[in-house]
């Protein structure tokens, strides 16, 4: 080792490991960030939770106080101090101070149309692959709600164009997403009209939330680069059959996932240790799809045909069905004929574990 390998370095190292990284006080802060961290400061929102668990929302300002019939908080005890501290009102009600979430903010943000419900939210940015940088067409903006989630995702470097056809739904997403990120987002756009009318082209994922995506397969196929993800948000089976077999018709898209998901909550307290006695019991269906190269004609998969259990030939009536569709469990439960013989490739089950072929050694 030379004596130069050895010295110590000459530039000013930082202080911590945060200031090397992109994001640290050396470069501009991410969107939002003044208003997720630090002391409480004049503008941020903060909801108060009383002792029954109820919420309430105030925007700080310096010399306001909230009022409740539980007496009086004033802003100026929460600003300047850290999250996560106890204010008591003049009436002696103790209140539990926190920045609210996204989920929090979602949840009680002013609503035009329904909101994508956070669960399913956290799956479309994990299915659907959304990346930092990632540029993201959706449609439509609604409340704004799956926005705030997109946004986040991909970062001020990302670019995320939202289509609303309902003037007054864009206007309210509009304000509740420069309300969750304290300002206009710059990686955001919002267009008022139908996202057939888009001209988007290079885009990496399309995000569909509206009653038809089966109508814009066509302008979706056209954005997307290939191996590019389209995700579709649909809340009936109907929808989700249609949007399945508009997607596997088109000839552009590798073959088609779908899948739900349901969210449990559950108490724990001392023995008593059991699932919530109420959840939601359903919002929408998810389908994914790939974009294939122009050209590219999507290639057939089949299942390998389905043992009978019994050491025999396979039924030729159920060879190459899902053993779950042909009635391998339960012979003769759906007549063969309605069922295709070509169904999903294995790796189309999003949640499955690693399917045929993708095994691990
Ligand atoms: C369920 S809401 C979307 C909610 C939104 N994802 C959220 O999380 O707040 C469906 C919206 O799609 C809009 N919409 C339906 N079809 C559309 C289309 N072809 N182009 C643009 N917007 C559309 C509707 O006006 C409606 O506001």
């Amino acid at each position: 080792m030379s004596a130069a390998d050895s010295a110590p370095p000459t530039v000013d190292a930082p202080d911590s490991a945060l200031e090397a990284v992109p994001g640290g006080p050396y470069a501009p802060p991410p969107t939002g960030l003044t208003h997720r961290r630090g002391p409480f400061t004049k503008g941020d929102r903060v909801q108060l939770t009383d002792p029954k668990g109820r919420l309430h929302t105030v925007v700080l300002e310096p010399g306001k106080q909230f009022h409740t019939h539980r007496g009086a908080v004033e802003h100026d005890a929460l600003l300047g101090r850290p999250e996560g501290i106890v204010v008591t009102s003049t009436g002696g009600t103790d209140y539990l101070a926190l920045r609210p979430l996204l989920v929090d903010f979602v949840l009680s943000m002013p609503r035009g149309a329904t909101v994508v419900y956070p669960k399913d939210a956290a799956q479309i940015i994990t299915y659907a692959d959304i990346f930092p940088g990632a540029r993201v067409l959706e449609a439509g903006v609604g409340s704004g709600a799956l926005s705030c989630s997109l946004l986040r995702a991909i970062g001020d470097a990302g670019r995320l164009v939202s289509y609303e056809r309902r003037e007054d739904f864009a206007a309210v997403a509009q304000r509740n997403i420069e309300t969750f990120f304290g300002g206009p987002h710059p990686a955001h756009t919002i267009r008022v009209g139908d996202l057939l009318e888009s001209r988007e082209r290079d885009i990496d994922r399309v995000i569909l939330d509206m009653l038809a995506p089966w109508d814009v397969i066509d302008t979706v196929s056209a954005a997307l680069l290939p191996g590019g993800v389209v995700c579709a948000y649909v809340a009936t089976t109907t929808q989700l059959s249609r949007v399945v077999e508009a997607l596997r018709g088109h000839g552009t898209f590798a073959e088609p996932a779908a899948f739900e998901t349901m969210m449990r909550n559950w108490h724990v307290e001392g023995l008593a240790v059991r699932p919530g006695h109420r959840m939601v019991g359903h919002t929408g269906f998810l389908v994914t799809a790939r974009r294939l190269a122009d050209g590219v004609t999507p290639p057939v998969r089949r299942r390998r045909p389905a043992k009978t259990g019994l050491g025999e030939a396979p039924d030729p009536a159920v060879a190459g069905l899902d053993p779950a569709v042909a009635g391998v469990t339960d012979p003769g439960a759906v007549p063969a004929a309605t069922v295709p013989a070509v169904v999903a490739s294995s790796n189309s089950d999003p949640v499955a574990p690693a399917a045929e072929g993708q095994a691990e050694a």
